[in-house]
Order: C-alpha cells, then sequence, then structure tokens
C-alpha cells in the first residue's frame, strides 16, 4: 500500500521523504491556507521533493473554471494530480480533464455510489474521508470495504486513496482491505515508528552490548 503524506508543508515534508517510505502528497485548500508563501511555488517544490503524485485542488465550483484551473495547475510540474470535489460540477471537470490524460483525484467522497460515479468518469484516485465518517459515528472503513469490492468486481483503475486519516489503525486495517493509498497527517507517519517494545528492546541490546565490551577490557 502507497503511503501519501496529507499536507502543505515544506518542513514535515522534507523530514518524511528521505526515511524512504513516502510515495505521494495530498494538499487541500485548509492544508494550504495554513501555509504562507505562493501556492502555485510551493506546489513546485513540493513536486521536486517527492517526486511522485502531488494532489493539488481547484477551489472554482462551477465545471468550466475547475478545468481551467485544473488545466493551470497540472502545467505546474508532470506529477501534479488535480483534485476536485464530488460534485455534479465536479464530476464533468473530472470526465472533461481525465478525457485530455491528466490524472484527477475527486475528493469529499464519502459513499459508494459517489466512489462508483468518479471511477466512472475516469478518476485516477478517489478520496473516500475515513475519519470524518468516523465523527459522525459511521464506519469509514466500511466505505472502504464497499468501495474497494466494487472496483474489484468492474476492474476499475481508478485507486482508492483513504483520506481523513486519524490513527495507526485506519492504516492497518486499509491495508487489510486492500487499498492502494493511505494519504496521513504527518504526525500520524510519526506515530507508526513507534512501539514501546522496540525501545525496551533496543536499550536492552545496547546495554548488555556495552556490558559484554566493559567485561573484555
Ligand atoms: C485528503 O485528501 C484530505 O486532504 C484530508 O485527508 C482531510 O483530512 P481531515 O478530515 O483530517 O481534514
Amino acid at each position: 500500500m502507497k503511503i501519501f503524506i496529507d499536507s502543505g508543508n515544506l518542513k514535515e515534508i522534507e523530514s518524511l521523504v528521505p526515511l524512504g517510505i513516502i510515495d505521494g502528497i495530498t494538499t487541500n485548500p485548509s492544508l494550504m491556507a495554513k501555509e504562507g508563501g505562493d501556492y502555485k511555488e510551493i506546489l513546485k517544490k513540493i513536486c521536486g521533493i517527492v517526486k511522485g503524485p502531488t494532489s493539488a485542488e481547484v477551489v472554482a465550483t462551477e465545471a468550466s473554471e475547475m478545468i481551467r484551473e485544473g488545466r493551470e495547475l497540472a502545467a505546474l510540474d508532470d506529477h501534479i494530480v488535480v483534485k476536485v470535489p464530488f460534485t455534479r460540477e465536479g464530476v464533468k471537470a473530472c470526465k472533461a480533464l481525465s478525457s485530455e490524460g491528466k490524472k484527477v483525484n475527486v475528493t469529499l467522497i464519502f459513499s459508494a455510489a459517489q466512489a462508483l460515479l468518479a471511477a466512472k468518469v475516469g478518476a485516477t484516485f478517489v478520496s473516500p474521508f475515513v475519519g470524518r465518517l468516523d465523527d459522525i459515528s459511521t464506519s469509514g472503513m466500511n466505505l472502504i470495504q464497499e468501495i474497494v469490492e466494487i472496483f474489484e468486481n468492474y476492474q476499475f483503475t481508478t485507486e482508492v486513496l483513504v483520506a481523513s486519516t486519524r490513527s495507526p489503525m485506519h492504516i492497518v486495517e486499509a491495508a487489510r482491505l486492500g487499498a492502494d493509498i493511505c494519504t496521513c497527517p504527518a504526525s500520524l507517519i510519526e506515530q507508526l515508528f513507534k512501539h514501546p517494545l522496540t525501545d525496551i528492546g533496543l536499550e536492552k541490546f545496547l546495554k548488555d552490548w556495552e556490558k559484554a565490551q566493559a567485561a573484555r577490557v
């Protein structure tokens, strides 16, 4: 399963990419609004660091404007994936942009029916938001299972990009269900490294080694 960073923060991205576990990036208007500087320049820098799919979201709400914005974003770098919200206009824009060969991530997916429609118009990725569903007492992971099953039934090439992840269990469950990608905030990726038994085990190994070295002199 691929792991993307859900962030527009260059420092976070620069600290995680050298680990070798990052396959791409997702941004959204809320994340980019937190960053200073020029939106497009930041996106170009992110693409240069990650060298993988980098989702950049349009802010227009009408299809022709989304298409115009999407073309502009896609022209920034070959790694840009145009992100459009799942609306009637977003679906039209996805159809047009994907027909031109541009990669499109259809976001704000909260039902399997929405994912099916996005796949039908050639989305490269669909982004179901698991955490926001869990927040309203609905299982985000059930949605992932449904979408994975539907895409397998019809051999859609659209990838399931699990978004709005909040805990390591979201990542593990997404991987067990066969989701293609999880996008995670940097803090969540850091959590994936942690296990107290690893820390205790390493401390003991190093102490035992030091003791043995000291006994030899
Ligand atoms: C996905 O592409 C979105 O940027 C993101 O995962 C939303 O997460 P949130 O629900 O924590 O804001």
